[in-house]
């Protein structure tokens, strides 16, 4: 595995693999990895000639008062999991090389980015749309992996690509769980031993939700309000957001019909965890 620190190096090696014929796979995260970017890595280097990750905790998403400066990292422990699962090149960055000069261009997506994690966290989807738009710039025609997990960011890196005409084709993948459920995140490490034996509640509520539409359940309130009386009967989490959207426009829905897509989010001490689970109403 090669790793690059310059956009220079990145981007040459990659506009050399295609001149060549080669697929190029990319695989961006802010490192800290787990098997649920592993599973990201192998499918790019499964699915294409050349994969590429791109490991840089990218300021622009986080925002005042955010875990940026507490954001877990291990470099020497990420790179040998990347090498690992097969990868070719691995982008490692400076903020200086990524933004030399303090930034005054900005990707934003309307609409999809107004509830849920926007609602929350109001500069981050424009910090995650710039980044990745930049990363999509210098890795150039590609197909990138992003997982559901964040099911409201693989939604605009959809939109921006399409609206933005960039060479990118954007898989997502499925979400990789802890046998009880948990969903794997990097901020799951900030999770006390009590927080992390609550923590599965979301995906109880979420899977709770889906079996009441699976069982011909058709409204949007009474799905929401059965996953919110979980959530809110367990001590250790509060609540942020839960609901039953459209899984392709994250619009309200009412009454349920078609692909939709349950999504919840809550507080445990220090850490806050996203989850969402897909659920047809036929
Ligand atoms: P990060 O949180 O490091 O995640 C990198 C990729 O891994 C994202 O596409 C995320 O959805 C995926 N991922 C995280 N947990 C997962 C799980 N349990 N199962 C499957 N995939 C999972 O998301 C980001 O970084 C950043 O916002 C980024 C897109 C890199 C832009 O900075």
């Amino acid at each position: 595995m090669q790793t690059h620190t310059t956009i220079a190096s990145l981007r040459s090696t990659l506009d050399r693999a295609r001149a060549g014929g080669a697929r190029v796979g990319l695989v961006p995260t802010m490192g800290f990895l787990h098997a649920g970017h592993v599973s990201l890595l192998e499918r790019a280097v499964a699915d294409n000639d050349v994969a590429a990750a791109t490991l840089f905790v990218n300021p622009l998403q986080f925002g005042a008062g955010e875990d940026l400066a507490a954001y877990p990292r291990d470099l020497p422990r990420d790179a040998a999991l990347v090498a690992a699962a097969g990868v070719d090149h691995l982008f490692t960055p400076t903020v200086e090389e990524m933004y030399p000069t303090p930034v005054l261009t900005s990707v934003s997506v309307a609409g999809i980015t107004e509830r849920f994690e926007g609602a929350s966290r109001p500069t981050h989807f424009a910090g995650v749309a710039t980044v990745v738009a930049k990363l999509f710039a210098i890795a150039g025609p590609c197909r990138a992996y992003f997982g559901e997990k964040d099911f409201q960011q693989v939604a605009v890196v959809r939109r921006m690509a399409a609206d933005l005409s960039l060479p990118v084709e954007v898989v997502a993948c499925p979400t990789v769980r802890e046998p009880d459920g948990l969903a794997l995140s990097s901020r799951n490490v900030y999770l006390t031993a009590e927080e992390r034996a609550a923590a599965p509640v979301l995906h109880r509520a979420l899977s709770a939700g889906a079996a009441a539409v699976t069982a011909g359940e058709r409204s949007a309130s009474v799905v929401r309000d059965l996953m919110r009386d979980l959530i809110a009967a367990e001590p250790l989490a509060q609540l942020d957001y839960v609901d039953v959207v459209d899984a392709a426009t994250l619009a309200p829905v009412e009454p349920l019909v078609g692909a939709l897509r349950l999504l919840a989010a809550a507080r445990f001490g220090k850490a806050r965890l996203l989850d969402n689970l897909g659920v047809l109403a036929e």
